[in-house]
C-alpha cells in the first residue's frame, strides 16, 4: 500500500518546507509541490490530506497564485494557513477584502471549537488581507482583534483554515493544532516514525541495489553516516565505504570518520589520500559555483578510483550519497524554489557517471536523519555533529584555495569550535562557518610591528533547517576570547569579524 502522503502546495513564502516538517513531527509523511501543479496532477497523487501554505502575495493581486475549486471538492481533507486560508474562502464563495494596517506577529485569538481548540491562545499573524465572509457551509472558530474571521472550518466536508502560522514557534499550540487537523480532521494515522522509515528503506534499497556491489562516500557528516549506516543494515558485507581526504577538512574530522564511525558500525572503509589532487584542480580557481562543480567532479572521480580498487568479483555499480530533501528543493530538483547554489552532491556530476544513485535520504529532513541514525546505534559524537558542506573549507576561504590558506583556516576554525563547545553553546547554534577572507589583508599592529593580515569571519547561526537563519546572539565574552586566541596563536590573521546577517538577505555559508 503507498504511505499516506499529505501533499504541501507551496504558494511561493518561505513556510512551505516548515509546514511539511512538522507535518512529519506530527508522524505522518508530506512532500511539497508547487502551486502551479494543476489540480488533476494533485488529485491523481491522490493525496491522504492538502495544505495550502501560506503566501507573499494578496489574492487580489494579478497573477497572485490561484486555488483552482476542482482541489477543495475532491472530498480530500484540506488545510488552508494564511494566504491559503483565504485561497479557500476565495474558491468556495466567501470573500476576501483588505484590513488597513497589516496584522504582524503575535496576536490574541479567541478559540470557539474544533481543530483550533477553545480559549484564548497567542498565535503568529502576518497578513494585510482578511476572510470578510466566511463560504457557505463553514463555521467560524476563532477571532482576532483585526481579524472577526480567524479560523473556519466544514466539518462535514473535511476543510479547515487558519488565518495564522501554526508552523512556527511563535505558535505554541500550532504542533497540536496542525496534529488535530492531521488525525482527527483528517482521519490519518501517525505511522512515520524513525523505526517504520528504517524498514521501509531498507527494502527499497534491497529492491534498487539486489545483489550488486555498492559503495559510499563518507564525508565525516551525519548525512552520509546516516546513508551509510542504512545501506550496511540492508545489504551488508556487498557496502565498501570510501573517505576521500579531499583535503578540504576540518582538523580531526580523518581520525573520527576512520575511528568513529568504523569501531560503530563495523563497515568496510576505503580512505583516500586525495588532497594532491583536489588542490591542483582547484588552483586558480575563485569563483563558488567553479569550486562546487571542480570539487563534485573530483569527487566522483576519487570514488571511481576508489571502486577499481576494491574490485572484488565485479566493479561497484552503485554509489550511496547523503541527499536530503531540503538539498533536493533547494537544488531547485524539488517542485517549486529557485537554484540558489548547486550542493554539489545534487548538482555538478559529471557526464560520465559510472555510478548509478543511491540516496536512501532523498526524502527526509535532517531531524529525522538524526532520529534515523539515533535509531540505527549510530554514536552521538556523530548524529549531533552539526552541519558542514561537502565541499568543506574550500567553500569557507574567499578567494583561491592553497594548502597554505586551508592550514590558517584550519586552525582559526579548531579554535571557533573548542570555545563554543567549551561555552556550552552547541546545542543553540545550528553551525559555525569560519570564513578567510584570503584575497584581503588590512594593518593592524602586534607588539612593535605592523601587520598586514587577513580578516576571519566568524557566522554563528541559530535555524531551524537552514532554509532560514538569523545570526547567533553569542555572549561578548566568548567572542572576545576567540578574537584574542586566533590573533595570538594564528599569525596570518590580525582581525576577527562577526557576521551579523540573517539568512534571507545572506545565506549561511559565503559562497
Ligand atoms: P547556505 O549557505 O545555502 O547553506 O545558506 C545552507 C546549508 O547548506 C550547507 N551547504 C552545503 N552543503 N554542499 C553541501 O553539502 C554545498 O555545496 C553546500 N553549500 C552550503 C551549509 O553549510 C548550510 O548548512
Amino acid at each position: 500500500m503507498a504511505k499516506q502522503t499529505v501533499l504541501v502546495v507551496d504558494n511561493g513564502a518561505q513556510y512551505a518546507q516548515l509546514i511539511a516538517r512538522r507535518v512529519r513531527e506530527a508522524g505522518v509523511y508530506s512532500e511539497i509541490v508547487s502551486h502551479k501543479m494543476s489540480a488533476s496532477e494533485v488529485i491523481a497523487r491522490e493525496p491522504a490530506a492538502i495544505i495550502l501554505s501560506g503566501g507573499p502575495a494578496s489574492v487580489h493581486v494579478e497573477g497572485a497564485p490561484q486555488l483552482d475549486p476542482a482541489i477543495v471538492e475532491a472530498g480530500i481533507p484540506v488545510l488552508g494557513i494564511c494566504y491559503g486560508f483565504q485561497q479557500m474562502a476565495t474558491a468556495l464563495g466567501g470573500s476576501v477584502e483588505r484590513i488597513g494596517e497589516r496584522e504582524y506577529g503575535s496576536t490574541e485569538i479567541s478559540a470557539t471549537g474544533g481543530i483550533v481548540g477553545e480559549g484564548e491562545q497567542t498565535v503568529w499573524m502576518s497578513h494585510g488581507d482578511r476572510v470578510a465572509r466566511a463560504p457557505e457551509g463553514f463555521t467560524v472558530t476563532a477571532s482576532s482583534a483585526s481579524s472577526p474571521i480567524a479560523a473556519f472550518e466544514d466539518r462535514a466536508r473535511r476543510l479547515y483554515g487558519v488565518q495564522w502560522h501554526p508552523e512556527v514557534r511563535h505558535t505554541p499550540g500550532g504542533q497540536e493544532m496542525l496534529r488535530r487537523f492531521l488525525v482527527e480532521g483528517a482521519g490519518l494515522e501517525p505511522t512515520w516514525t524513525a523505526g517504520n522509515i528504517i524498514d521501509d528503506q531498507i527494502s527499497r534499497i534491497r529492491d534498487q541495489i539486489g545483489d550488486s556491489p555498492v559503495i559510499c562516500g563518507l564525508s565525516g557528516g551525519v548525512d552520509s553516516a546516516v546513508a551509510a549506516a542504512l545501506v550496511q543494515r540492508a545489504v551488508g558485507d556487498q557496502l565498501t565505504c570510501v573517505f576521500v581526504d579531499h583535503g578540504l577538512l576540518r582538523a580531526g574530522e580523518r581520525e573520527q570518520v576512520e575511528r568513529d564511525f568504523v569501531e560503530a558500525t563495523g563497515v568496510k572503509l576505503v580512505t583516500c589520500d586525495d588532497a594532491q589532487i583536489f588542490l591542483d584542480a582547484l588552483a586558480g580557481i575563485s569563483e563558488p559555483e567553479a569550486k562546487r562543480k571542480t570539487i563534485g567532479r573530483e569527487f566522483i572521480r576519487s570514488f571511481e578510483r576508489a571502486a577499481r580498487q576494491i574490485r572484488t568479483d565485479r566493479e561497484a555499480g552503485f554509489l550511496v550519497q547523503g541527499t536530503l530533501y531540503p538539498d533536493v528543493v533547494e537544488s531547485g530538483g524539488g517542485e517549486g524554489a529557485a537554484n540558489i547554489k548547486s550542493h554539489h552532491n545534487v548538482g555538478g556530476l559529471p557526464d560520465d557517471l559510472a555510478f548509478e544513485l543511491c540516496e536512501p535520504l532523498r526524502e527526509l529532513f535532517k531531524d529525522e536523519v538524526r532520529a534515523v541514525g539515533r535509531e540505527l546505534g549510530l554514536p552521538e559524537a556523530i548524529v549531533s555533529r552539526q552541519p558542514f558542506p561537502g565541499p568543506g573549507l574550500a567553500i569557507r576561504i574567499i578567494g583561491e584555495v592553497t594548502a597554505e590558506r586551508l592550514d590558517v583556516l584550519r586552525r582559526a576554525d579548531l579554535i571557533v569550535r573548542e570555545e563554543l563547545t567549551a561555552a556550552g553553546l552547541d546545542e543553540e547554534i545550528w553551525q559555525c562557518p569560519v570564513v578567510l577572507l584570503a584575497d584581503v589583508r588590512s594593518v593592524g599592529v602586534q607588539g612593535d610591528g605592523r601587520t598586514y593580515g587577513h580578516p576571519i569571519v566568524l557566522r554563528p547561526v541559530t535555524s531551524e533547517d537552514a532554509m532560514t537563519a538569523d545570526w547567533a546572539r553569542v555572549p561578548a565574552d566568548v567572542l572576545a576570547r576567540i578574537s584574542s586566541k586566533i590573533t595570538n596563536s594564528v599569525e596570518e590573521v590580525n582581525r576577527v569579524v562577526l557576521d551579523v546577517t540573517s539568512k534571507p538577505p545572506g545565506t549561511i555559508e559565503w559562497e
